[in-house]
């Protein structure tokens, strides 16, 4: 991120310290994740030690410390979506995209993210892209979700 850009973030929280974590979340929003060279920039314009913020940056797990797609597709692997059929969802998806969940394709354009139940479980399986849930999901939607992004690919 740009220094103007950096500073706009900052002055918006008045350069408080206190702000952290709103600091880090408008951060990730413009970037998709927390980019190493922003965050000592954060460190020595906030003052705060750098261990601080990479404290926060991953203990939330809404942070990314890596580079992220543009578009997000995270699959719930609670248990309950577990049961019914999440895993061939990742599978699918892997084998669709070419990328494990943590990864993102080579273009920059999908992340694949898991997750650890986010309290829908009568939706499961669920599949969220792009914060939109898509509940239900069977392999025929998961295509029909995932299209937009599928022809990027081929
Ligand atoms: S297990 Fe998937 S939403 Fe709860």
């Amino acid at each position: 991120m740009n220094d103007a850009k950096l500073n706009g973030i900052l002055d918006k929280h008045q350069q408080d310290p206190a702000a952290l974590l709103a600091i880090l979340m408008d951060i990730q929003n413009e970037e998709n994740y927390l980019p190493k060279d922003d965050l000592k920039k954060v460190a020595k314009l906030l003052d705060v030690p750098l261990s601080k913020i990479y404290t926060q940056a991953t203990f939330f797990s809404a942070f990314s410390l890596e580079p992220r797609g543009k578009h997000i597709c995270t699959v719930c692997m609670g248990t309950a979506c577990h049961v019914r059929g999440a895993p061939k969802l990742v599978e699918k998806l892997e084998r669709d995209f070419g990328i494990a969940p943590g990864e993102t394709t080579k273009d920059m354009n999908l992340t694949l993210e898991t997750v650890n139940c986010v309290g829908a479980c009568a939706l499961g399986p669920l599949v969220i892209l792009d914060g939109e849930y898509h509940g239900n999901i069977t392999s025929t939607k998961l295509d029909k979700v995932m299209k937009p992004l599928k022809k990027k690919q081929d």
